[in-house]
């Protein structure tokens, strides 16, 4: 079920509208995108499934992490909706790094960053110590330069995922947009999980726009925000 967007039956179509922001939408992002005015974001800061069969402790699942269907259509959205010069900064899972990279360059993306979080804890043990998270910055067209630029090694602190399985920590994702995204500007994360990117938003003073899948999720991150 698709959020309650303003629908063309109440007056203009939805992408005539002002750009909704600063709410959390509940649905599938798939169809919520398209309903969005296209140009209108200034940085997207997302965190989707990894595709990686993900369960925790608790078992818990991450929607749609068993497939990668929705893989082309929702960065072919993102990059639609982001205004010309501005960047993705997009968590993956570095198992199908293959596919990632196919839907970023099929959408338009150009790539011209990655950042690496460092971890003081292993997320798991197994021929290796997985002691990272990494993302890709991707960009719409040439982004400008910014000065002092972020070093791409990042610190990590363990969220304890008490809010989602993959709880992201807020103090990590403050600097990227601080740093990326103009003051005022509108951060969308389409896979906002708990929130925790648009919690970082609006303790830097962005505005925000969140879509999230399941009921439960979206009020936990509707609450945050509150
Ligand atoms: C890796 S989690 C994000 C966790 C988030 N960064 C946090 O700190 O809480 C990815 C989220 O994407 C959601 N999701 C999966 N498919 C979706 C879709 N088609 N539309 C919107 N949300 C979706 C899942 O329900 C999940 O909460």
């Amino acid at each position: 079920m698709s959020p309650a967007l303003p629908r063309a039956a109440d007056g203009p179509s939805v992408c005539q509208r002002p750009f909704v922001q600063n709410r959390i939408l509940q649905g599938n992002c798939l169809e919520i995108m398209p309903r969005l005015r296209g140009g209108s974001v200034d940085m997207v800061l997302t965190d989707p499934p990894y595709v990686c069969g993900y369960r925790d402790r608790l078992g818990r699942t991450v929607a749609n992490d068993d497939n990668t269907d929705w893989l082309k259509p929702a960065y072919a959205e993102m990059y639609r909706l982001l205004k010309p010069g501005s960047l993705c900064i997009t968590f993956y899972g570095w198992t199908q790094t293959d596919a990632f990279f196919a839907a970023w360059r099929a959408a338009g993306f150009r790539i011209v960053g990655h950042l690496v979080f460092c971890k003081e804890y292993a997320s798991s043990e197994r021929l290796l110590r997985c002691m990272h998270e990494s993302a890709y910055v991707l960009a719409k067209g040439n982004a400008p330069w910014v000065a002092p630029p972020l070093s791409d090694v990042r610190p990590w602190t363990y969220t304890g995922n008490r809010l989602h399985p993959t709880q992201k920590p807020v103090e990590s994702l403050k600097p990227l947009i601080d740093t990326y995204c103009s003051p005022g500007g509108l951060v969308l994360d389409p896979f906002a999980g708990s929130g925790s990117s648009l919690v970082a938003a609006r303790e830097v003073g962005r505005r925000y726009l969140g879509i999230e899948l399941d009921p439960a999720h979206a009020t936990t991150a509707k609450q945050r925000l509150r």
